[in-house]
């Protein structure tokens, strides 16, 4: 199989993307600062970071660390509000020519619902939400996916305000990722995207001191691809809704890993801050690598680990 006549396209529910490199929320901004220095319209889709109903703060800094192989952050969704989300980011990212996947926090059900009302208002641009049930840096009982009863009471509140596809966004931070996951399809996601950040602490020993000012945070980087590679395997048995894998994914072996591990598709996320232009040029290596396989489709390779126990 050549490489110029592998079929890239792959289907989230009833999105169909012409690749499956989408930009993780958090690590590209509002995506358009990221336009003028990269043909972001080659991807498979974007997503800004998390919109909350209220504008937040976020955390005292120092806000990241760096780690021997990963990043810790603590931002804590410092962010604007839906409102001035809708008026100022909006008009801007529907106009990039990517399909656009609307990232949304809460801090009780009843908002993560209001915020998919208010997308779905705007749904000729948008073409999925994303609950971000996972942040691990803020307080207020905002990390939904922890419990399974928890994720399915705010999948079926978003499901009832908005019919555009719905990805339920897990944490890594659990027992039992699995039952998450089938929690999420049960109240009505489309796909599950995993994992979010993993909790981690970084300590200055002389000064006695957490070195992030919120003292915890989320470890995200090459050093958390394992765990990642390992829940989306397990969500892959547990679901039948597409999973779409995140966590230190930075080369074509990393994409390819998570695609034959059962990923339809992958979310770049901290390896964009070294390398802006990571996804693009993983989007060129992707055909090759599919054609390596013997594939003609993306469709073809997921899922496709031969695995013994
Ligand atoms: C943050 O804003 O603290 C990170 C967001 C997240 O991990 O979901």
């Amino acid at each position: 199989m050549t490489a110029s006549r592998v079929d890239l396209t792959v289907r989230v529910g009833p999105l169909r993307l012409q690749n499956p490199i989408l930009l993780a929320s958090g690590t590209c901004g509002y995506v358009y600062e990221l336009a003028a220095a990269v043909p972001v319209q080659r991807l498979g889709g974007v997503i800004p970071k998390t919109v909350t109903l209220q504008p937040r703060a976020g955390n005292p800094p120092p806000r990241t660390v760096e780690t021997a192989c990963g990043l810790l952050n603590s931002i804590g969704l410092d962010n604007d509000g839906i409102d001035h989300f809708l008026d100022h980011h909006l008009p801007r990212l529907s106009t990039l020519g990517v399909p656009l996947i609307v990232n949304v926090a809460g801090k009780a059900p009843e908002e993560f619902a209001r915020l998919c009302e208010r997308i779905d208002r705007v749904a000729d641009v948008v073409a999925a939400i994303e609950l971000n049930l996972s942040c691990p840096n803020v307080a207020g009982g905002i990390d939904f996916a922890v419990r399974p009863e928890l994720t399915e009471g705010v999948l079926r509140r978003c499901r009832a305000a908005t019919g555009l596809p719905l990805i339920a966004k897990l944490t890594p931070n659990v027992t039992d990722i699995a039952a998450i996951g089938q929690a999420a399809e049960q109240g009505g996601a489309t796909a599950i995207s995993a994992i979010n950040t993993v909790l981690g602490m970084a300590v200055d020993w002389r000064r006695r001191r957490p070195r992030l000012g919120a003292g915890l945070g989320g470890l995200s980087g090459p050093a958390i691809k394992p765990i990642a590679l390992r829940c989306v395997w397990q969500l892959c048995r547990a679901v039948s809704c597409p999973v779409i894998g995140i966590g230190g994914i930075q080369s074509i072996d990393d994409v390819m890993e998570f695609l034959v591990a059962g990923a339809t598709a992958v979310q770049i996320g901290t390896a964009t801050f070294y390398d802006p232009a990571c996804a693009v040029r993983l989007v060129d290596q992707l055909p090759g690598a599919v054609a390596e396989l013997g594939a003609t489709s993306v469709r073809d390779i997921v899922g496709s680990l031969r695995f013994r126990q």
